[in-house]
C-alpha cells in the first residue's frame, strides 16, 4: 500500500488519483462536523445514530439553495458556512454542537463550506472517497486499509494553503495506516509528504488542542466566539464511524 499526503488542494494536480482511495481532511470544521451531523450532537456518547441520513456537499451557496428547494418541505436542511458563520438563508451553520438530532434526524443535509466541500469535489476522481478527522481517525484508517487501494490523504487547507490542523490529522492518519499495515504483515511505502506529516504529528500529538488554537482557522473561530467548536474538533476517536462519498452523496458506512 502506498500512502501519500497532499497538504493542500493545489498540490493535488501533481498526483494521479485513478484507482486510489482518497481521504479528505478538513479538521476545522467540515470533515469533523460531517461526523457530528451523522451522529446527532448530544452531551454523552452513545453509539445510537440519531443524526442525518445523508449529506450532499455542493460548492456554492446558490447551488445549495437551489438544491434544497428541490426537496419537499422539511425534508432537507441547508447547512454550512462562509467566513465561519451561517449564511443568512441557511438553517444552521457549521458548528458541531448545532447538528442536533432534533434538527437533523433522518434528514438530508445540503452542505456547503469554504474549503471542505471543494476538496470533496476534487476527490471524486478517486475510486473510493471518505472523510477523516480527529474524531473518527481510527475508524477511517481501518476502512482505508480494508479497501486495499493505495491511499491519498487530501488536506482541504485554507484558500489552497497548507494548514496546521489538517497536516496534523494527516500525520495521525499516516501513523494509523502504517500501524495497521505492519500488524497485518502488509507491505507499505510512504511518500516524503506522508513522512513529514507523520513526524509533525508524532512531535506534537500531546498538544493537539494547543496547535488548533494557534492555527489561522482556530484564530478565526476564536474571533467569532466559537472556541467550543475547537474542543469538539480535537476529540480523537470520539465518533467511531466512517463515511463514503459516492455519486455526490456522503453516507455512513455500515
Ligand atoms: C471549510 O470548509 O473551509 C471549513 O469547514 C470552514 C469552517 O468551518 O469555518
Amino acid at each position: 500500500m502506498y500512502i501519500d499526503v497532499v497538504f493542500n488542494p493545489c498540490e493535488f494536480q501533481s498526483r494521479d488519483p485513478r484507482g486510489k482511495s482518497i481521504a479528505v481532511i478538513d479538521v476545522l470544521r467540515a470533515t469533523t462536523s460531517i461526523m457530528y451531523a451523522f451522529w446527532g450532537y448530544r452531551d454523552n456518547f452513545s453509539a445510537e445514530l440519531l443524526g442525518c441520513e445523508k449529506i450532499i456537499p455542493v460548492e456554492t451557496i446558490e447551488e445549495a439553495i437551489e438544491l434544497s428547494h428541490s426537496y419537499a418541505n422539511g425534508e432537507a436542511v441547508l447547512t454550512g458556512e462562509r467566513f465561519c458563520l451561517k449564511p443568512k438563508e441557511f438553517d444552521i451553520g457549521n458548528s458541531p454542537n448545532t447538528y442536533t438530532p432534533e434538527l437533523l434526524s433522518g434528514k438530508t443535509i445540503v452542505y456547503t463550506t469554504t474549503n471542505g466541500t471543494r476538496a470533496l469535489q476534487q476527490a471524486r476522481q478517486g475510486i473510493f472517497v471518505t472523510t477523516s478527522a480527529f474524531v473518527n481517525a481510527t475508524k477511517s484508517a481501518e476502512v482505508l486499509f480494508e479497501k486495499k487501494n493505495d491511499v491519498i490523504i487530501l488536506c482541504a487547507g485554507r484558500s489552497n494553503k497548507t494548514t496546521i490542523e489538517d497536516s496534523l490529522c494527516a500525520g495521525l492518519m499516516v501513523s494509523l495506516l502504517v500501524g495497521i499495515c505492519a500488524s497485518n504483515n502488509i507491505e507499505y511505502k510512504i511518500s516524503d509528504s506522508a513522512d513529514i506529516a507523520m513526524s509533525y504529528y508524532q512531535n506534537n500529538k500531546e498538544d493537539i488542542k494547543g496547535l488548533l488554537l494557534k492555527s489561522e482557522a482556530g484564530q478565526n473561530l476564536l474571533e467569532v466566539g466559537l472556541e467550543a467548536d475547537i474542543e469538539d474538533c480535537t476529540k480523537v476517536d470520539y465518533l467511531p464511524f466512517a463515511t463514503k462519498f459516492e455519486d455526490g452523496v456522503l453516507t455512513l458506512i455500515e
